[in-house]
């Protein structure tokens, strides 16, 4: 007997916090959206899969006249990224089906290490491009496969047989992305800007934590137990053509 596909659960990993300084894949996003000509002066921004609210906290630092609103569906995390980032609005929801999201209502929508969870990630999406304004950028951190190829990735420890599969690393291809945003009558027009880490990472105890090894040119992979790891961020323009 084999455990099931589970639902996502990294409370514990999220809760835990306590990074020093922000991850820098924040700060890469920061740069991303420094481009806005609406930086300084103030912006909308909605960040899905919000976790404890460490990129609220990071955005509102960097952009002090902004106001920033977090979606996330684990309860605990919603009341622990209130707690932690009061400036911040935190709402208990579904990145698929953003009920109680306005259209139109955010300038800056992130999100951020979740698509990979999504089965499917028109849904989710959709949603963020639903809520975006005209002139708003969309951008969408985390994995995508160069390659043509989607794949559907369950995981767990080695020899839990009984435990669940857990969700966390689909891989969607750029064409998949390329594809569905082309045909998006709300989209302008979209770049992969690829993220590199400029530091080392060691291993930790949890396999699924990534870390960096040096490729066979000497150049920095980030990886964790199950594959390297093509992070990139996907920046997408919003407005109707
Ligand atoms: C890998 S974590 C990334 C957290 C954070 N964005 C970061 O980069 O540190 C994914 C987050 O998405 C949340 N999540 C999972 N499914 C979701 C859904 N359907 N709607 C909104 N958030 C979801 C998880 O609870 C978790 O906080």
């Amino acid at each position: 007997m084999t455990g099931a596909r589970g639902a996502y659960s990294r409370t514990g990993v999220y809760l835990e916090g306590g990074a020093d300084g922000p991850k820098h894949m924040f700060v890469r996003i920061g740069d991303l959206v420094a481009r806005r000509a609406d930086a300084a002066a103030g912006f909308d921004l909605l960040d899905v899969g919000a976790a404890a609210g460490a990129f609220a906290a990071y955005a509102l630092s960097r952009f002090p006249a902004a106001r920033v609103t977090g979606l996330e569906h684990d309860p605990a995390l919603v009341a622990a990224a209130r707690a932690a980032c009061p400036a911040a609005t935190f709402l208990e929801g579904d990145a698929n089906r953003m009920a109680g999201l306005a259209d139109s209502a955010f300038d800056v929508v992130t999100m951020t290490g979740t698509h990979s969870i999504f089965d499917d990630f028109r849904p989710s999406f959709s949603e963020c491009l639903r809520v975006a304004r005209e002139g708003a950028t969309v951008i969408v951190t985390g994995i995508f496969n160069p390659w043509p190829v989607d794949a559907q990735i369950h995981w767990r420890y080695g020899a839990r047989f009984e435990a669940d599969w857990h969700p966390g690393y689909n891989l969607f291809s750029h064409l998949s992305v390329a594809t569905f945003l082309e045909a998006h009558p709300r989209v302008r027009g979209h770049e992969f800007v690829p993220f590199a880490l400029p530091f080392d990472l060691a291993p930790r105890e949890d396999p699924i934590r990534s870390w960096t090894e040096a490729g066979a040119a000497g150049e920095r992979i980030l990886r964790n137990g199950i594959m390297p790891l093509p992070f990139a961020s996907l920046v997408v323009a919003v407005g109707n053509r």
